[in-house]
């Protein structure tokens, strides 16, 4: 069964041009661009045959409407902040078309849901959408998630005017099982020549913010031995986490120190407060355990050696998740059939499929990013590489269904 090229293409440079920046897409969670890119999704479910919503934590949800056991496609059209028009979008848009060649073959043995969940990219709250589809309790996260620039997750629910909406659940009897489709975010398939990523398994990611506070002062008159300096102990812990973390993780391990601020933040003054966000990165729960040790460990070393106090808040904590082994191999059978040169590999980065993975049997499959590049304007990836990306997708999702979905 074909997918449709240029459908397929047009409905993702169509869902591109909602929060369009420069060669990519700011559309964060709850964004008016978000509510308009969701608004504009659930017209184009509707118009594919599905049963569309938006639910109350804004997961945009395409039912089949004759179907009672169906396979879920989809992933999130939600973008980190200037971020790039195929994160997220891309796996989305697969769902709607193959949704649409289904139903146009006349298939009877299994249906298609299509979902766009809500915030996986942690502007409130990372995974909300999957989270909450797949029955998580977030009451207690709900009431106290902030963005960064301190607006509340619920006044954006409420912005949305979508608290009211009735929520969409997984429920295994319908849902046989979850497919993701999603750029690598990474060089290895372009480097590699390989078109098809079969994931294996998903990183666990642990997130941090770190606060220490010292005393500000005059940066000329007070000398160096009696400061008590925030900024140096945030500086500090940035280098000493370089310095260590290759020692407990392998190869894979990665971190970030994504941002540091500073108060009052002048060039004359001793900061009295610097605020730390980091991330560490691993499919290795163990490894996952000791870096969080590290962590709090030269935290404290830093506001030791500095003469300040520190707190260490753990933000977020996801963890590592394996593919269904059956369904990946369904996407590697599909992508030999077709052609397409395939490489297992893990990802580092996360997707809604981590979430879902713990209810049903799921899979990802990945396309190359051109230049490795991701989460920026640059984020891209050949035309003939979706088009073969969607295909095989498909392909694996026939198969799958003539296994019996079951
Ligand atoms: C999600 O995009 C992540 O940060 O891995
Ligand atoms: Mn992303
Ligand atoms: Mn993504």
């Amino acid at each position: 069964m074909p997918i449709r090229p240029d459908r397929l293409l047009a409905d993702m440079r169509a869902l591109a041009a909602i929060g369009q920046h420069m060669t990519g897409v700011n559309r964060p969670a709850f964004s008016d661009a978000d509510i308009a890119a969701r608004e504009w999704l659930r017209n184009k479910m509707m118009n594919a045959g599905l049963a569309a919503e938006i639910d109350c934590y804004g997961n945009v949800y395409g039912r089949a409407i004759n179907a009672d056991r169906t396979v879920v496609i989809g992933s999130h059209s939600d973008t980190v902040p200037f971020g790039g028009w195929l994160d997220g979008a891309m796996g989305v848009i697969y769902g709607l078309e193959i949704a649409r060649c289904i139903t146009e073959s006349g298939s009877q043995s299994c249906g298609i849901d299509v979902i766009s969940f809500q915030d996986e990219e942690g502007t409130y709250l990372p995974f909300l959408g999957s989270r909450a589809f797949c029955g998580d309790n977030l009451t207690a996260e709900i009431e106290t998630a902030k963005s960064k620039d301190g607006q509340t997750l619920k006044d954006a629910m409420s912005k949305a005017a979508l608290p009211g909406n009735a929520a969409v659940r997984l429920d295994p009897r319908r849902h046989a099982a979850y497919f993701e489709a999603h750029i690598e975010q990474g060089p290895r398939l372009e480097s590699s020549g390989r078109k098809i990523g079969v994931v294996t398994a998903i990183v666990g990611i642990k997130s941090f913010r770190l606060l220490f506070r010292g005393q500000a002062n005059h940066a000329g008159t007070t000398p160096m031995d009696m400061r008590h300096d925030a900024g140096g102990a945030a500086m500090c812990l940035g280098n000493l986490l370089n310095q260590r973390m290759p020692a407990i993780g392998g190869p894979q391990t990665v971190w970030n120190v994504g941002n540091m601020r500073f108060e009052p933040g002048a060039i004359n003054v001793v900061p009295v407060l610097a605020e730390v966000f980091l991330q560490v990165r691993d499919i290795s729960p163990a490894v996952l355990a000791e870096a969080e040790h590290l962590v709090r460990a030269l935290a404290a070393i830093c506001a030791e050696s500095f003469k300040v106090d520190v707190e260490v808040e753990c933000l977020h904590d996801t963890e590592p998740a394996a593919m269904t082994p059956a369904l990946a191999k369904l996407i590697e059978k599909a992508a030999a059939e077709l052609g397409a040169p395939s490489a297992s590999m893990p990802s580092g980065a996360g997707h809604d499929a981590m979430i879902v993975v713990r209810h049903i049997p799921s899979a990802m499959l990945f396309v190359p990013s051109i230049g490795g590049r991701s989460h920026h304007v640059s984020e891209d990836t050949s035309d003939v590489d979706i088009v073969l990306g969607a295909q095989v997708l498909l392909r694996a999702i026939e198969l799958f269904m003539a296994n019996g979905a079951r």
